[in-house]
């Protein structure tokens, strides 16, 4: 089985601490590891479920009185470490070097019994709400799924969906902005920075963010439809001390009031901004550098898995690129739209991390190449 390294190495939650008396055997399954969770003497362990002698779950075992483990078949007993110290059926040889279970680390802590089949690099996450008595525990499922688990993971992060998909359940739909009364600060190394990305959020925060630093360089700033709609004075203020738009195409429309790109660039680049660059999902993307027009297309793609994430890797490798290279005219520029592009092209062939995770230096080189291959033509 291929495990995700990540989450390899992770600590997983993989049953309540109160299913697990001492002296008991539970059967659990972690990533696909069939595991045997057991406890003595206050320890928790966990354990491949399968006996070194012949293969049977040593979930179905007992723990004796002196705190082993003993294999339901031929009553094998293992210590704590995992090493098989008795076998009943030759109870004066000593068991072999080899009769051994195959051992995780497990702890308990916030009643789970929490199992990690890689090397964790830190113990199990800090939970201080855990002992906070304001904070209400609730417990629910366990539930089985078919999914990705990344995707999973970063469904539970998604908070904005909550009124919509969950009304009333933890959100109000007529009061979905959860950020309204976020106040940012910014610490004090993060206002000395000179090339400033104002995420996709409301342009009151964006502002709010951009007052603290005290001498960007480049400014550039996403906004989205909802911002547009229901906070467009805010918006249009923000837009007025920033270097470059990036936005998608629909939403262009919508800010300008007109569906012509061109145009709706022309009435946009008159609110503030010297560049727009306006992304156009699998048709590319193009960029208005002041009197100049830079268009690429979208990388032919054979499988699109997952195009959650694609606008927010545009815009880290358009950033980064511009970061990077310092170089803030049109060559740069251009340069900087086909890195966000490669970036983007790449996060949508896989569900959600799997492809920019681990990318290095020649795949993005690459396919930076590739980009440049795609519209080589000679002269007429
Ligand atoms: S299979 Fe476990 S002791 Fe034989």
């Amino acid at each position: 089985m291929s495990v995700d390294a990540v989450l390899l190495n992770d600590w997983q939650g993989v049953a309540r601490a109160s299913d697990r008396a001492e002296g008991s055997v539970l059967a659990a399954s972690l990533l696909g590891e069939e595991l045997a969770l057991w406890r003595a003497g206050g320890r928790v362990m966990a354990w491949r479920d399968r006996c070194a002698h012949r293969g049977t779950r040593l979930s179905l075992g007992t723990v004796t009185e002196g705190g082993e483990l003993a294999c339901a078949y031929h009553g094998w007993r293992y210590g704590e470490d995992g090493a098989c110290v008795h076998i009943p059926a030759q109870p004066t040889v000593a068991p072999p070097a080899k009769a051994r279970a195959k051992v995780f680390r497990a702890r308990e802590a916030y009643g789970f019994i929490w199992v990690s089949l890689g090397e964790p690099a830190r113990d199990v996450p800090p939970f201080p709400e855990w002992d906070d008595p304001t904070f209400r525990k609730v417990i629910a499922g366990p539930y089985e799924f078919h999914g990705n688990p990344y995707r999973t993971i970063e469904n539970f992060t998604d908070v904005p969906h909550f009124p919509f998909v969950h009304p009333m359940l933890n959100a109000d739909p007529d009061r979905p902005n959860v950020f309204e009364d976020f106040d940012p600060e910014l610490p004090p190394s993060y206002r000395e920075a000179r090339h400033v990305f104002l995420a996709n959020i409301a342009p009151q925060l964006q502002l709010s963010v951009l007052d603290q630093v005290e001498q960007p360089r480049l400014v550039a700033l996403d906004t989205m439809n909802y911002w547009i709609e229901g906070s467009r004075d805010a918006l249009v203020e923000v837009l007025g001390r920033i270097d470059i738009l990036v936005i998608n195409d629909e939403e262009a429309r919508q800010l300008a009031d007109e569906y012509n790109l061109v145009r709706a660039a022309e009435t946009i680049l008159a609110m503030g901004p010297s560049v727009i660059v306006i992304k156009r999902g699998e048709h590319g993307a193009t960029a208005f550098l002041g009197d100049e027009v830079f268009t690429i297309p979208g990388y032919p793609l054979r499988e699109l898995a997952d195009p959650a994430g694609a606008g927010d890797s545009f815009a880290g490798g358009f950033m980064g690129h511009l970061v990077r290279s310092g170089e803030h005219g049109p060559e740069g520029l251009r340069r900087a739209i086909v890195a966000g592009s490669v970036m983007a092209s790449f996060c949508v062939e896989e569900f959600s991390l799997g492809g920019i995770r681990d990318l290095d230096e020649d795949r993005i080189a690459t396919r930076y190449r590739a980009f440049q291959a795609l519209t080589r033509f000679g002269d007429l």
